[in-house]
């Protein structure tokens, strides 16, 4: 530290890690803009945000995997400039990542010390690299085999192994991004249980999550992102989770006053009509490390919105819905016939229609026409045998290109050559001419103009008022409030309750996402109650 340096931290030292200013640009995208954030000795720094962000920019950075744009680090008032995950280590910086690169096929000895083995003339000294390995393990306070190869072991154990991996290199510093995305509930509580240990050895400790109940049960303070910038630093205790969830999204909650957010339902939401199943239910429909059991309905006519902040589990819930996944509890029917589980080509033929969240990679075939993407789902409904006879995919073309107002040079132009906004009025027609019971909707109007947007909004509207039933899962909640009857708000994977009719609106919404459950923490659930 110079003297001038020395001067600005008269008292305390400096901090464990020290990040100023840090700019990342990618090609038109600036992922991180002057994002500063600091971490002490003992501590448990959460780094939250929604998806998109830029946790893991920053985390990549710290591990030396991405050279930012501008900026410093510090580490103990030192700056460095990691050049490689190597090199970060060797500074005491050590992460795990959000994809974990384990070896499957190696063992837990041999993965915690990969790449790092103690040699001697060449060769790998066994009973030293054993040493080191069980060194780590214990540091974690956890006994696994070490000669397991790593595939045979759970996910969290797995992740227990590469946080061993990221401790063998003395590490003062771990980074950890997403460590609990894939565990379940009491998974989570082993890997906290072993945080909490690292901490009470004074290790600094950088968890990136965007689950709000996991920050709550871990973390000493926490540095929020949104877009790209830092929004702020709080103490844990200092931070309610109404100011957390606002920081998050960007949307001031207004003081609440409604009393307490309404109890998850165990029924499903609101009454079905009397004399018709509804179009789609699902009964504690659950998939492990995925969603906690859901149950809802939506009835013909009627738009039931899928509300919560990005990574809530809108998406996967919507996919168990299609059968894209296979459900662990529960099951779903569609007007009143129970579906076989995990099969979209069933829920197709019963009924239900779904457009993916993104359009590019899971839905549409660019480089295909109009007409060949718009025939595409009647066309497999139908099976390789029965083609659609020409004439016929020419006039559902037509149709739609009219009926949606698409705007393309003809029905010949590939989808690729459009505007966002008609791309995604090509994947709405291709499910409207399956004529769907369900047409459930993931995230239909992002990224596309405002213009284009009102028309699809328009769109969804009319479809409901002609009896489709609809799931909506949005980002805007100005959307689920305009379009939709009722919505499901979804919280770090959970139900956390139900809003309909006059008590729909973006605060409602919001304060629900934002109320503590009436569990105390994700961390001390049972597996018992994670899975039903
Ligand atoms: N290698 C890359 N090239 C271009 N853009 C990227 C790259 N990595 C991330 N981004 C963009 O940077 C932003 C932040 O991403 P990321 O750090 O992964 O967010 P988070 O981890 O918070 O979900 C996003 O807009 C993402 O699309
Ligand atoms: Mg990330």
């Amino acid at each position: 530290m110079t003297p001038a340096e020395r001067l600005n931290h008269p008292a305390a030292s400096p901090p464990l890690v020290d990040v100023r200013g840090v700019v990342m640009d990618y090609p038109g995208v600036r992922a991180l803009d002057r994002v500063s954030f600091d971490l002490a000795r003992g501590e448990i720094h959460a780094l939250m945000g929604e998806n998109g962000a830029g946790k893991s920019t920053l985390v990549k950075i710290l591990a030396g995997r991405q050279r930012p744009t501008a900026g410093t680090i510090r580490l103990g008032g030192t700056e460095i400039r990691p050049a490689s995950t190597r090199h970060a280590e060797a500074h005491g910086v050590s992460t795990v990542f959000q994809e974990i690169d384990l070896v499957p096929t190696l063992s837990v000895a041999d993965n915690i010390c990969l790449g790092r083995e103690p040699t001697r003339l060449g060769l790998v000294r066994r009973p030293r690299l054993r040493a080191r390995a069980a060194a780590a393990l214990r540091r974690l306070g956890i006994a696994i085999d070490l000669d397991r190869t790593v595939e045979e072991l759970p996910t969290a154990i797995q992740q227990l192994v590469a946080i061993s991996r990221a401790l063998d290199c003395d590490a003062r510093v771990l980074v950890l991004d997403e460590p609990t995305s894939s565990l379940d509930a009491s998974e989570t509580g082993t890997l906290f249980e072993a945080l909490r240990r690292l901490r009470e050895q004074g290790l600094g400790i950088v968890f990136v999550t965007h689950f709000i109940e996991q920050v709550y049960a871990i973390a000493d303070r926490i540095t929020v992102l949104r877009n790209g910038a830092r929004v702020g630093c709080w103490t844990t205790a200092a931070l309610s989770r109404e100011a957390l969830v606002s920081a998050m999204t960007g949307r001031r909650l207004e003081a609440v006053h409604r009393g307490p957010a309404a109890a998850p339902e165990r029924e499903p939401i609101g009454a079905p009509a009397a004399h018709a199943p509804p179009a789609l239910a699902a009964r504690d429909l659950g998939r492990r490390r995925s969603i906690h059991p859901v149950s809802l309905h939506v009835s013909c006519g009627e738009a039931l919105g899928l509300a919560g902040l990005l990574g809530s589990g809108r998406t996967e819930l919507a996919r168990l819905l299609f059968g894209a996944d296979a459900p662990d509890t529960g099951r779903v029917e569609v007007e009143g016939r129970p579906l076989p589980v995990g099969s979209v080509r069933a829920a197709i033929a019963a009924g239900v229609a779904m457009t993916p969240e993104d359009r590019k990679s899971q839905g549409l075939l660019l480089d295909f026409s109009v007409r060949e993407n718009i025939v595409l789902a009647l066309q497999s409904r139908r099976g390789p045998l029965h083609p659609l006879p020409r004439a016929e995919q020419d006039r559902l073309a037509a149709h739609y290109i009219e009926a949606l107002a698409i705007a393309a040079p003809g029905p010949d132009t590939p989808v690729g050559q459009l505007s966002g906004g008609n791309q995604q009025k090509v994947l709405l027609a291709r499910w409207l001419a399956v004529q769907p019971v369900v047409l459930i909707l993931d995230e239909p109007t992002r990224g596309i103009d405002v213009g284009a947007r009102a028309e699809i909004e328009r769109l969804i509207l009319d479809l409901r008022a002609r009896g489709m039933a609809i799931v909506l899962i949005s980002s805007e909640l100005d959307e689920i409030v305009r379009l939709c009857d009722r919505a499901l708000v979804l919280r770090d994977r959970t139900a956390a309750g139900a809003l309909a009719g006059e008590a729909l609106d973006e605060s409602a919404v919001l304060a629900m996402v934002a109320a503590a459950p009436a569990s105390a923490s994700i961390a001390n659930r049972t597996v018992d109650e994670d899975a039903g």
